[in-house]
């Protein structure tokens, strides 16, 4: 509705330049003066703009009659030109730029023309700017844009999708400080991401007259897919099989036309596996070392002969490979502190001995307590407790055994 009171007083300019000329070459045609006249541009629809136009040509020389319409959509591009047979041309077309419109033909070797010139309303520079869109998690858009350099003081902006009969309302603004809102999330859409969608934004103000921003385009273009599901790798031996399904997307999309981004790298990124895989929902990594730890993630995009979409979503990153230390880097840590220990104490029993060589001994009274400390020197037997002797003993043997793995 809003859309339609918007447009209603749209100024358009139209200039006609009849052009009478008389078919002097044709017999039949002599007394009469034929002329293209009365071009006029509606909107039909929101995005749709229908041109009309007069030919006051007999019917049997109408049904010949090819009028050429062209259409210059932004001031300074080349026109495009239609052939059409009938008196009048419909299309979509973006309404918050300057457009022209020129119709001839050619009746009896005679040309006519004529010419319109559309200009929106409001004042230049109060539309809502660059504008952009990202459509994700299937169902999912949002937009942004930047309030115009001249809007007033008092701007607000509404946001409207169109697909035929289908409108879909902002429901969620973006709001800057000043509560103007600048972008726009939707979260169910249910129109189609695969057909042309029309976007309008409108500005109220009391202060100026606001032109609008409209934009005609498919949602899929600014798709981000999401990452593809299920994904599961199988290790054999030395190689590792990725596998995984296609994400869900908003239209069915064939299986070919996917394109997949595996990413893996090791934990130092000295070894790294960066593929992009067509056709196809599973791959074979071979030549890794499944001795370290590696991640993979995935991202998926959409590929057809005239369109390249962007990469979607990483999906999370998946660990792979050996995640738990391996038993060889354990043996090895064993022996080196092993090594350590021996040279360690080989160390302090050679100072020992040079202390006790630097300072002998002095004699000392013996004491019935120290008789039963020199037991162990003299015989096992007539110690109190002979545990102590034996834990050395046990504790010597792991070292052994250790050091003789390593050799
Ligand atoms: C066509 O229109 C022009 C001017 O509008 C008029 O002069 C002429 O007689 C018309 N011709 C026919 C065939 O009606
Ligand atoms: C309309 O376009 C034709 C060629 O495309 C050109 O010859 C003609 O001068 C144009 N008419 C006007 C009124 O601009
Ligand atoms: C608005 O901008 C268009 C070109 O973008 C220009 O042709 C037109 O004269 C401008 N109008 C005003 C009122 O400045
Ligand atoms: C819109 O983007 C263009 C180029 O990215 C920039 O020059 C311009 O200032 C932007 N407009 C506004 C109102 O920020
Ligand atoms: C994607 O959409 C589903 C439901 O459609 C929702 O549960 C989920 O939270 C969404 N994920 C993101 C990242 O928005
Ligand atoms: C869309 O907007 C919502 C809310 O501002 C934000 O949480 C989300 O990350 C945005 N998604 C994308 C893909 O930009
Ligand atoms: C999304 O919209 C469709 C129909 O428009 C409805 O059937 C569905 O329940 C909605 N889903 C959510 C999550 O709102
Ligand atoms: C992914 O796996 C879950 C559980 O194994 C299953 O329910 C679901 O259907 C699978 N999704 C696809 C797309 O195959
Ligand atoms: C992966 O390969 C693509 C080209 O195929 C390249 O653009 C990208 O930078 C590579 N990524 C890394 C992390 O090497």
């Amino acid at each position: 509705m809003v859309f339609t009171v918007g447009l209603v007083p749209l100024i358009w300019i139209l200039i006609i330049f009849p052009k009478d000329c008389i078919l002097s070459q044709d017999k039949e045609l002599e007394d009469f003066h034929i002329s293209l006249t009365n071009l006029k541009m509606t909107v039909s629809k929101p995005g749709v703009v229908l041109l009309t136009w007069d030919c006051n040509v007999t019917d049997d020389i109408q049904k010949d009659t090819k009028y050429t319409v062209s259409v210059r959509k932004s001031p300074g591009s080349e026109p495009e030109e239609n052939r059409i047979s009938t008196k009048y041309f419909e299309d979509k077309m973006e309404l918050h730029r300057s457009l022209s419109f020129n119709v001839t033909t050619s009746i009896k070797h005679v040309e006519l023309s004529t010419e319109a010139h559309y200009i929106p309303e409001g004042f230049n520079g109060t539309s809502a700017e660059n504008f952009s869109c990202v459509a994700y998690n299937v169902t999912f858009m949002n937009c942004s844009w930047v309030v115009g350099r001249e809007a007033p003081q008092d701007i607000q902006y509404f946001m409207t999708l169109r697909q035929g009969e289908t409108v879909e309302k902002c429901q969620h603004y973006k709001k800057n400080s000043f509560k103007r809102h600048i972008g726009c999330n939707f979260q169910n859409l249910s129109i189609s991401f695969g057909s042309k969608t029309y976007a309008l934004i409108h500005g109220s103000s009391k202060i100026s007259q606001i032109q609008i921003f409209d934009k005609w385009f498919e949602i899929n273009k600014y798709e981000r897919l999401n990452p593809p599901v299920n994904i599961t790798l199988r290790q054999n031996q030395q190689d590792v099989i990725v596998e995984w399904k296609k994400p869900e997307t908003n239209y069915p999309a064939c299986d070919e036309c996917f394109r997949y981004h595996i990413y893996t790298d090791d934990v130092s990124k000295n070894k790294k596996i960066n593929v992009t895989v067509k056709d196809q929902t599973s791959y074979q990594i071979s030549g890794l070392n499944l001795d370290r730890v590696y991640t993979l993630k995935m991202r998926a995009r959409l590929e057809n002969l005239d369109k390249n979409y962007e990469w979607g979503e990483w999906s999370p990153s998946i660990e792979f490979g050996n995640t738990v230390p391996s038993r060889f880097y354990i043996i090895v840590i064993l022996v080196i502190m092993a090594i350590l220990i021996a040279v360690f104490s080989i160390l302090l029993c050679q100072r020992y001995e040079v202390m006790q060589k630097l300072f002998p001994p002095i004699p000392q009274p013996k004491n019935k307590l120290s008789d039963i400390n020199q037991c162990d020197i003299d015989t096992q037997s007539l110690c109190p407790t002979n545990v102590q002797p034996s834990q050395k003993a046990e504790t010597e043997e792991i070292f052994i055994t250790s050091v003789e793995e390593m050799a």
